[in-house]
Order: structure tokens, then sequence, then C-alpha cells
């Protein structure tokens, strides 16, 4: 069975997979935008509150659920106990609802490879909205980022996940730190850099907080069973523990470097923090033009951060394609092209949601109307991820039974934190995301 199912070739592999899972466009593209659209300092602040409280918490979590059972999501968790399978299909349907929009957000990211050779001009916000509103070209790239995904996941698990991830993330976090370098050393920079490390407590608002809520689950791939998903390929000797800590801590150094690439570069080119999901598109263009071979620089930048986003949405689409595999005994081929397609068509519908039908508008419980691919973004980001991390927790608190679970972390790790560890999962994180999870409905007026 372990056979058919595949390993990791490596501990090594194991990690840079997940790592290549949680660390993508949440960390690169979304963290600082929602930094700058949310006061950055007090953002950044809940968000690393939030990342300690539940971050490590759930990681621990969806690992020892998964190498436990040794099954996709679904499965895992209907092994562990009959009937509770359905909180592994939450995130099989978020998985499939996140990489529609994702995967449109992973084009746009090709196109700026393109487009540092060829020249973005002066106007960066207009040549961003131009490209992003326009009806062809950024569903051509979305079907190009889509159909990568495809021919890697098909290529199955650590011949195509491990190999392509051990080589880029440690590329990118390099090139990262360099456009810090840049970034922090511009004129004007440091009023960025303020707005974004000095939390402004009165900006701590009910939706700084969800907005960060959302973002911890995005970021580090919670709530959706890809840590079940990975750690059911885990042997049994693998220090959960110590991988549970190790994965947010890069995720969360990544994110933060981002912030310190953009906003600083967003006060001293005089951009709006609030731009929106258009920030790092804007931002990085005119960041790479004041750097010698600024060119060559941007094009390479772009295309980490694209593989970034490809062992992220491998990551994603690896989650429905196992759900296909274990559960209708697809084959791998047949379930990632069923799938594939299905999610191609939804972001089709996201992609022009930014132009030709930015009019058509899904009016939701907060009170709020929203477009398709902000719909598909608030959806999965503020409720399905939440609701299934609140169900893993409560399920491992008081369905699994926590000495269970336990029982399961120790035969690899000495579990140092586990009188900690046992608070969180059980009473701390319920409750929680619970009331955070509540408290979206009308609340979140824009
Ligand atoms: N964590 C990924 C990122 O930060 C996105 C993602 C979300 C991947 C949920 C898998 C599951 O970009
Ligand atoms: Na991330």
């Amino acid at each position: 069975m372990e056979q058919n199912r595949g390993t990791w070739s490596s501990r090594f592999g194991f990690l840079m997979a997940a790592v290549g899972s949680a660390v993508g466009l949440g960390n690169l593209w979304k963290f600082p935008y929602l930094a700058g659209e949310n006061g950055g300092g007090a953002f950044v602040l809940v968000y690393i509150v939030l990342i300690v409280l539940l971050g490590f918490t759930l990681m621990l979590a969806e690992m020892t659920i998964g190498r436990h059972a040794n099954s996709d999501a679904y499965g895992s968790y209907n092994k562990i106990k009959k009937g509770w399978g359905f909180i592994g299909g939450f995130g099989v349907l978020a998985g499939f609802l996140i990489l529609s929009y994702y995967s449109v957000v992973g084009g746009w990211v090709l196109k700026y490879i393109v487009a540092s050779f060829t020249g973005i001009g002066a106007d960066k916000s207009g040549y961003f909205s131009n490209f992003i509103s326009s009806p062809v070209e950024p569903i051509i790239y979305h079907l190009i980022f889509m159909g990568l995904t495809a021919v890697i996941v098909i290529r199955g698990i650590s011949g195509g996940i491990e190999k392509a991830a051990k080589l880029l993330m440690p590329a990118l976090f390099a090139l990262l730190v360099v456009t810090v370098l840049r970034s922090v050393t511009l004129d004007g920079a440091m009023e960025g850099i303020r707005y974004f490390i000095t939390p402004d407590f009165s900006e701590i608002t009910l939706k700084v907080v969800i907005a960060a809520l959302g973002q911890v689950f995005f970021s580090l791939s919670l709530g959706m069973g890809i840590m079940v998903t990975y750690g059911s390929y885990l042997s049994k000797d693998e220090d959960l523990e110590k991988d549970a800590f190790l994965i947010p801590s890069l995720d969360s150094l990544v994110a933060i470097l981002a912030g310190f690439a953009l906003l600083p570069a967003v006060f001293a080119f005089g951009f709006e923090p609030g731009e929106g999901p258009g920030l790092m598109f804007i931002t990085l263009p005119a960041v790479f033009e004041e750097m010698p071979l600024g060119m060559l620089f941007g094009a390479l930048f772009f295309l980490l951060v694209f593989f970034a986003a490809l062992s992220s949405s491998i990551s994603l689409m690896e989650v429905t394609v196992a759900f296909g595999i274990d559960q209708f005994k697809w084959s791998r081929k047949a379930s990632t092209i069923f799938f594939t397609t299905l999610m191609f068509i939804i972001g089709i519908g996201a992609s022009l949601s930014m132009g030709a039908w930015s009019d058509f508008l899904i009016p939701w419980i907060d009170g709020n109307s929203y477009g398709i691919f902000d719909f598909l973004d608030v959806f999965t980001s503020y409720y399905l991820l939440p609701a299934g991390g609140l169900l893993g927790a409560i399920f491992i608190g008081f369905i699994w039974g926590v000495p269970n679970a336990v029982k399961e972390i120790k035969m690899g790790s000495a579990f140092r934190t586990e009188k900690l560890w046992t608070v969180l999962i059980k009473f701390v994180v319920p409750v929680l995301v619970f009331i955070i999870l509540l408290s979206t409905t009308g609340l979140l007026d824009k």
C-alpha cells in the first residue's frame, strides 16, 4: 500500500516540499498588501501572535493525523473515526477553489517575467490594471500556469514536487534578501520601514484580526489537509514537533522579508500602501529600475516568485488529485486532468471579474458583495480554511483524543511542548477560531 502511494525520498525532500507548499504567493504577494491595507505594524503584530498560538499548533496537528492514518485528507480523518472524513472533504473543496484563482495570480507573475524584458513604462499602476482587466491575455497565462502545475502533479510525488522545491526555494530566498537590501536603502524608505514595524494599537480592529487569521491559514497551507496529505508520506521516526516549528518559522520569515522588500519602496516612490492585490506588481518593477541590471534582476525575481507559486499550486492540486485517487480509485493522470479542467474554468471567471465581468457581484453574509476573484479569496481564507482548522482541532481534542495524537507524535519526537500543545489544541485554538469566525458575519464592512 505504502508503495503505491509513494514516500519522500528523504527527510529534506519532505521539508522542502512542505516549505514549498507554505511559501508562495501568500507570502510574496498577499502578505505585504494585506499589511498595507490593514495598518502595517498593527497587522504584522496580530499576524505574529496568531502564528505563535495557532500556526504551530495546527501544523503539528495536521501532520500527526496524516502520518497516523497514512491516507489523503478525506481518508485520514475517516480512517481514524468513521464519518469524520467530511473535515478532509472541506479541505478538498478549499484547495479546489483556492487554486482556481491562485492560478490566475500565478499567470500574472508569468506575464511579469516577460514584461521585465519588454518594459513596463512609467505608469506602473496603469500597466497592471490594464493587463489584469483585459479579456484574453491573463487567461492564456492562467492556462499556462495551470497546465504546468498539472504536468508536475502527474509525474508523482517525489519525482516532481521534491526536485523542483529543493533547488528553487533557496534561490528565491537569496534573491529576496538582495531585493530587501535595495528597497530599505532607497531615499525615503525609512517611513515605510517604520510603518511596517511599528504597531499602532488603535489600528487593531476586528477587520485586522480577521484578515490576519485568514492569512495565517492561507500562508501556512493549513485548514485544508495539505499537511495531512504530506504527513501521510512520512516515516514514524520523523520529528514532527521540530517540523511544525521550522515550517511556520521559515514561512513567516519570507513573509516579513517580502514586507521589507515592498513597503519601504511604496513610501520611497509615493505609491499607496493600501493599493491591494496590485502592490507587488506595481512596486517591484519600480525597485528593479533602481538597480544595476534591473531588467535582468526583475525577470529573475519574478521567475523565482513563479516557482514559489508553482510549488504551492502543486500542493493545492495534490490534495484534490489524491482525493480522486484514494476515494474514486482513479489513475493519477485521470484525476489530474479532470480537476485541472474544472479549476481552469472557474479561474476564467475569476480573471474576467477583474475586467469584463466586474459588475457581476456575489452578495455575501458579511454584508458585502464580491466579484468572483474576491469571493473565492474571501470565502476560502476567511471561512473554509478557519472552519477546517477549527474542526481539525475539535477532532483531535474530543474525537480522536489528545493522548492518541501525543502517542503518534512521540514515536519520533521528544515532544517537549506536550502540555502547552494540549491546552492550545484542545481549548485555545477552537475558542479563538470560533469567535473570529462568528464575528466575520456582518462586521466586515469595507
Ligand atoms: N500557502 C500558500 C502561499 O502562501 C498558498 C496555499 C494555501 C497553498 C493553501 C496551499 C494551501 O502562497
Ligand atoms: Na505562505
